[in-house]
């Protein structure tokens, strides 16, 4: 498993299939344990992820890190983190089609090596790449859905979109995603 990550991992530190290849630092390819149950799949780089190489680093990592903690997970030992797309757009823009496009097959190679048991879709970008058809994050949020060789999937929000809205009252955005990582902790203590 490691010695084909290493493989995709090269190709991609070397890629220049897309024009994000021009303005990169860094490509940023995965933090946390391989041999995981669990793999979360986030968005794009971000400032501090291009400059460290590493995913989820600036302040929604930190958020991302505090909500895996308190269901007793970290990318230390339970949890694989990567995005959808490997280096990072200008100004945080959204990444587009063609973009996306051109990094999709890294993504499938790292969860076909992977084969995790869960897969968390983080975001709407996420979202939009893994499960097309759906219609955005707040409805999807919270479902299960199947993934490649027989993964659960659930979207749950971007740390980033908690970050803007402070409130934890019922119904809130923060309140939502305690929600779904009980549910996600919970399934993953069953597999
Ligand atoms: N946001 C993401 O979606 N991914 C990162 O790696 C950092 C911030
Ligand atoms: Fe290659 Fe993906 Fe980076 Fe584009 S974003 S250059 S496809 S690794």
């Amino acid at each position: 498993m490691y010695e084909k990550l290493n493989e995709i991992k090269e190709k991609c530190l070397n890629c220049k299939k897309c024009p994000l290849h021009a303005s990169r630092t860094n490509v940023v390819f995965s933090d946390g344990v391989a041999n995981s149950k669990l793999v979360l799949v986030g968005e794009a780089p971000g400032y501090w992820e291009d400059m460290k190489g590493l995913p989820f680093v600036g302040r929604a990592g930190q958020l991302l890190d505090k909500i895996f903690e308190c269901v007793n997970l970290s990318r230390k030992e339970h949890v694989y983190i990567c995005n959808t797309i490997k280096c990072r757009p200008p100004e945080n823009r959204n990444p587009l089609p063609e973009e996306k496009e051109a990094c999709k097959e890294y993504l499938d190679k790292q969860l076909e090596i992977l084969k995790p048991k869960i897969i968390l879709i983080c975001g709407s970008v996420a979202l939009n790449s893994l499960l097309p058809n759906e219609k955005g994050i707040t409805r999807a949020r919270g479902k299960w859905f199947d993934g490649p060789n027989g993964a659960k999937m659930m979207p749950i929000f971007h740390p980033s979109y908690l970050l803007r809205n402070d409130s934890r009252e019922k119904g809130s955005p923060k309140w939502l995603m305690w929600q779904d990582i009980k549910e996600v902790k919970r399934m993953y203590d069953t597999l």
